[in-house]
């Protein structure tokens, strides 16, 4: 089966690690968000990828290329369009045969082989309490998707678009992509996946929805951090480390090296990188790092950085009250 995962965006929201590297090589549980995806589509039957990249794409290209050998083919997005845009660049994955489409910075957890087998297109869902910065989708009586609506500003509906999508066949949502640029339709701007799904959908194409049952957001710091806990969290590892503590859960590379230190909860700690001396609580720290001499927690740490801080020394009488 064939699937098309869009990385080209600029990823703004996770500056400044995304002027180094495109978000979805980010480290996120022990591994880039991109191969938590990947990894995820393999496993469920996919076996022919689609990237769409742009941004800073000769790095995801070089990563794939280095990390994977199944049947993989790369589009460049020369200028941010949209979604729609973006996936309507990757022509031979569209053709009369069913396409599964995932964002590349939506790490998930949801049974899509049986969405493979069903008999109709669908979407993947979740209901949220305020789908106002979501798209939306609309059901008929008999669980079809008739209205699909971008960032609604007054939502008619909680079922939230989580950027899944299994078309059963792609050249119908090409020709869809095509009338949505043919029209130059945009909202906010871009051609929306959103609205090209919704010709299809008035063109007749039966489209159902189906439940994900993790969706971990990776688009901004405290979405990255907290779908580190989750993903740690599942993962469930127990490490040991001489002359530190380490509480879990916690994911630490068989090539880091922790010393007289307190890791954790909720830490990543990625390949080569050097912890000294230090409390590391609820955070990430990328390849090659070295943190020596702190006390951090909430913190996304890069490759190759280098964070060293120093221990304090005070003389106060009795009754002081100092904040440091
Ligand atoms: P986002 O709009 O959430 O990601 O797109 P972004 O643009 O990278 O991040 P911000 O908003 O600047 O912080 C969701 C996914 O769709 C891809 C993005 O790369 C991301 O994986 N995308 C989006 C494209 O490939 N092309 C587009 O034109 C738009």
């Amino acid at each position: 089966m064939k699937a098309i995962i869009p990385a080209a965006g600029v990823g703004t929201r996770l500056r400044p690690h995304t002027l180094v590297i495109p978000k979805v090589l980010i480290n996120v549980g022990g591994k880039p968000i991109l191969s938590h995806i990947i990894d995820k589509a393999l496993e469920s039957g996919i076996d022919d990828i689609a990237f769409i990249i742009g941004y800073k794409g000769n790095q995801i290209q070089e990563y794939v290329e280095s990390n994977y050998s199944f049947k993989y083919r790369f589009y460049e997005q020369k200028e941010i369009l949209g979604l729609a845009h973006a996936i309507g660049l990757a022509e031979e994955y569209l053709r009369d045969e069913p396409v599964f489409i995932v964002l590349g910075d939506t790490i998930f957890e949801a049974d899509i082989e049986s969405v493979f087998k069903g008999q109709y297109s669908s979407l993947g869902v979740r209901e949220v309490e305020d789908p106002r910065r979501f798209g939306t989708v609309e059901l008929d009586e008999n669980g079809f998707a008739h209205t699909l609506v971008e960032k609604p500003v007054d939502p008619k509906s909680n079922l939230t678009l989580v950027g899944l999508y299994f078309l059963k066949n792609g050249k119908i949502l090409k020709e869809s992509i095509n009338e949505l640029i043919q029209r130059d339709y945009k909202t906010r701007d871009e051609y929306q996946i959103t609205d090209a799904l919704q010709i299809l959908i008035n063109r007749g194409e039966k489209v159902t929805t189906f439940h994900v049952d993790g969706w971990y957001d990776c688009g901004k710091p405290e979405t990255i951090l907290s779908t580190n806990r989750q993903l740690l969290q599942r993962m469930k590892q127990n490490y040991k480390v001489e002359g530190s503590l380490i509480r879990p859960p916690v994911y630490i590379n068989a090539a880091a090296k922790v010393e007289n230190s307190i890791i954790g909860p909720y830490t990543t700690i990625a390949k080569g990188s050097i912890i000294r001396n230090t409390i590391l609580v609820n955070s990430i720290v990328g390849n090659e790092s070295l943190v020596q001499d702190v006390c951090l927690k909430d913190s996304i740490i890069g490759d190759r950085a280098v964070i060293s801080g120093s221990f304090k020394t005070l003389n106060v009488s009795d009754f002081s009250e100092i904040t440091l």
